[in-house]
């Protein structure tokens, strides 16, 4: 009977999936929930996406975008309801476009003075 030794590493390095700066995470060993290499799934309730490799995974979020837009007139947004990569597109609406919304701008928009 050959002995089989299991070796768990557990480098659970998590960084910060909430910022908005292309955050990823990663660990060695198993994947989470069962995940078999070659496996992607989406992270719940982020913008993000993770890839299960042979004895290790990473995980991906949004990168940082640079976007030139009027703040004084526009506002932008992600799409949650999206799936990775697509939730992380900033979309600008600005005064007098489709779907423009006034609450919207007052929130994330404009120059609040
Ligand atoms: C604008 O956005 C607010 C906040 O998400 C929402 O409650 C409201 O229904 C929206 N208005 C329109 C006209 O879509």
């Amino acid at each position: 009977m050959a002995a089989r030794l299991f070796l768990l590493l557990s480098l659970g390095v998590l960084l910060d999936l909430h910022s908005t700066h292309g955050a990823v995470s990663w660990g060695i060993g198993e994947c989470p929930n069962g995940a078999k290499p070659g496996d992607s799934w989406y992270i719940e309730g982020q913008c993000g996406k993770c890839d299960c490799r042979e004895g290790s995974y990473s995980c991906y979020s949004c990168g940082a975008y640079a976007i030139d837009f009027d703040v004084n007139m526009c506002y932008h947004y992600r799409d949650s309801t999206k799936q990775y990569p697509e939730c992380c597109n900033p979309i600008v609406r600005c005064r007098g476009d489709v779907g423009f919304n006034e609450t919207l701008f007052q929130q994330f928009g404009g120059v609040t003075n």
